[in-house]
């Protein structure tokens, strides 16, 4: 039955706003949400719990296989899903940007990224699925119903997780962060496997100069016309 559930699959860069349009689209259509990208931070996390070298692919890939999550709805719309580890509440750990960059090192990895398939496909059910990534639309969910990649210059997405970052109290350095996100997006371009890039039926959509609300707006109407409903 889950294969009738249809997929929304919203791929972009780190910063690009993906994470608030799959939370605001998935409460508008009641749908569940992947946010794969706290997966890979997952594993980042569960490796140094566990002194699991980076180096070590055969380790990644195991613990990658055998990653005890749980998310839990809040209710809280500025922070929708509380995220548990091995029965530890890790939401705020994840959000840092070490755990961040311990993703980027992990993400790479073929062993670690086949070791989460199936447990990504596994959130596809009814009555449907927002998929926030690098890769939902090119290999994960590869016949998604709709494909949204989201991006905006590196200095507009600096400047926004910034801003985030800091209402969470999480103490960063606007110019530190720049130069993260730069490396980051050339980590993930240019790896061998599933680099970040729009699938080919993907819609585009550039936030550089749009505000989020004009972006959400952009995406419920390129749904609603695939859907062929009313969302
Ligand atoms: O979206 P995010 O910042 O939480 O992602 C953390 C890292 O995980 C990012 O550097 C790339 C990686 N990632 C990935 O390779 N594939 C995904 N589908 C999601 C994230």
């Amino acid at each position: 039955m889950s294969e009738d559930s249809p997929v929304i699959a919203i791929d972009g860069p780190s910063g690009s706003g993906k994470g608030v349009i799959t939370h605001k689209l998935a409460a508008h259509l009641g749908f569940h949400i992947l946010d794969s990208g706290a997966l890979y931070r997952l594993i980042g996390l569960a490796a140094k719990k566990h002194a699991i070298s980076f180096d070590d692919e055969a380790a990644l890939a195991e613990q990658a296989r055998v990653l005890t999550v749980r998310f839990e709805p809040t209710g809280d719309a500025e922070e929708p899903l509380r995220i548990l580890l091995e029965g530890v509440d890790v939401t705020l750990e994840l959000r840092t940007d070490e755990a961040g960059v311990d993703a980027s090192r992990v993400a790479p990895l073929p062993g670690v990224r086949d070791g989460i398939g199936e447990l990504q496909r596994s959130f596809k059910q009814p009555p449907g699925l927002v998929a926030d990534g690098r890769d939902m639309g090119t290999v994960v969910f590869t016949d998604a119903t709709v494909k949204i990649y989201l991006t905006a210059s590196a200095q507009a997405r600096a400047e926004r997780r910034y801003n985030q970052l800091k209402d969470k109290d999480i103490g960063v350095n606007l110019h530190d962060l720049f130069q993260s996100i730069q490396a980051r997006d050339e980590r993930d371009m240019n790896r061998k496997v599933a680099p970040l890039k729009p699938a080919e039926d993907a819609h585009v959509i550039d936030s550089t100069e749009i505000d989020i609300d004009e972006v959400f707006r952009q995406v419920l109407t390129i749904v609603k016309e695939k859907l062929g409903s009313k969302p």
